[in-house]
């Protein structure tokens, strides 16, 4: 794991933003992963304002709310529309996100993975983090070896995402989300985390032992996972001090 800690989001999200227009430039047909939630939102404004050509690249979102209609303000087909595929070059046909209101649940998760397949596999994959580790909507206990499913929210999740919603119990119980076995499988991993309330769920990922109670933690075994961070988030790292030194002492050709 490579942990990146910045002094802001802003400062924090310019090296992520670099490190995908890097990707899109190298590899105009990428395929890239994306996430939603507060934390990307400035990732994506970063991405829009770099003027980056979409025009070749495949997408693939992480989740989606079950049972929403489809144009409600929440579902993560609304978000990502509002948030970044409105304003980039990207082909319609080229977007995937979870149909959260798919008659067949089980085929249609199972087609979602054949997708991801048949497109070559995710090159950079975006990931946020929950307060309780998940990634994705990987609760705590998700099998760490999950494809993509259905699966039920926690009530600390529901009770974090309440503020997009008005209310807790206007928070869907149930999502799509690709697995972490999924996740596992892009080349590359690339985490934003920012706010004093995702320091130990970081800590954790980073420097506790791998458990499906901190899904996020699986990430220590994934050969390509980069972590932008802010100083809040980095708060709880016994180690913060050496991912600094890591950093600013990276040689040239490392750097982003
Ligand atoms: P947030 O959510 O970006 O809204 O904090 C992150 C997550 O739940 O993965």
């Amino acid at each position: 794991m490579e942990i990146i800690i910045q002094p802001s989001p802003e400062a924090a999200t310019d090296i992520a933003a670099r490190i995908i227009a890097r990707q899109l430039r190298e590899k105009p047909k990428s395929v890239i992963g994306l996430a939603t939630g507060s934390t990307p939102l400035l990732l994506y404004r970063k991405l829009i304002e770099m003027n980056l050509d979409w025009s070749g690249v495949t997408t693939f979102n992480l989740d989606e709310y079950i049972s929403l209609p489809r144009e409600h303000p929440q579902t993560y087909h609304s978000f990502m529309r509002e948030n970044l595929f409105r304003n980039i070059n990207i082909a319609e046909e080229n977007i995937h996100i979870p149909d959260g209101n798919a008659k067949d649940i089980p085929q249609f998760c199972m087609e979602y993975e054949q997708q991801i397949h048949a497109s070559g596999g995710i090159d950079i994959q975006v990931l946020g983090i929950g307060t309780d580790g998940h990634i994705g909507f990987n609760e705590p206990t998700s099998s760490l070896a999950s494809r993509t499913r259905i699966k039920t929210l926690t009530q600390q999740t529901r009770r974090d995402n309440a503020r997009f919603f008005g209310s807790e119990e206007a928070v869907p119980h149930h999502v799509i989300t690709m697995g972490i076995g999924t996740i596992m499988e892009a080349r590359q991993n690339l985490l934003l985390a920012f706010g004093q309330n995702k320091a130990r769920a970081i800590a954790e990922a980073v420097e506790g032992p791998i458990t499906a109670s901190n899904p996020a933690t699986i990430l220590q075994m994934h050969p390509v996972t980069k972590l932008c961070i802010d100083e809040p988030a980095a708060a709880d790292l016994k180690r913060a001090d050496y991912y600094r030194w890591v950093y600013t002492n990276k040689p040239d050709w490392q750097t982003f």
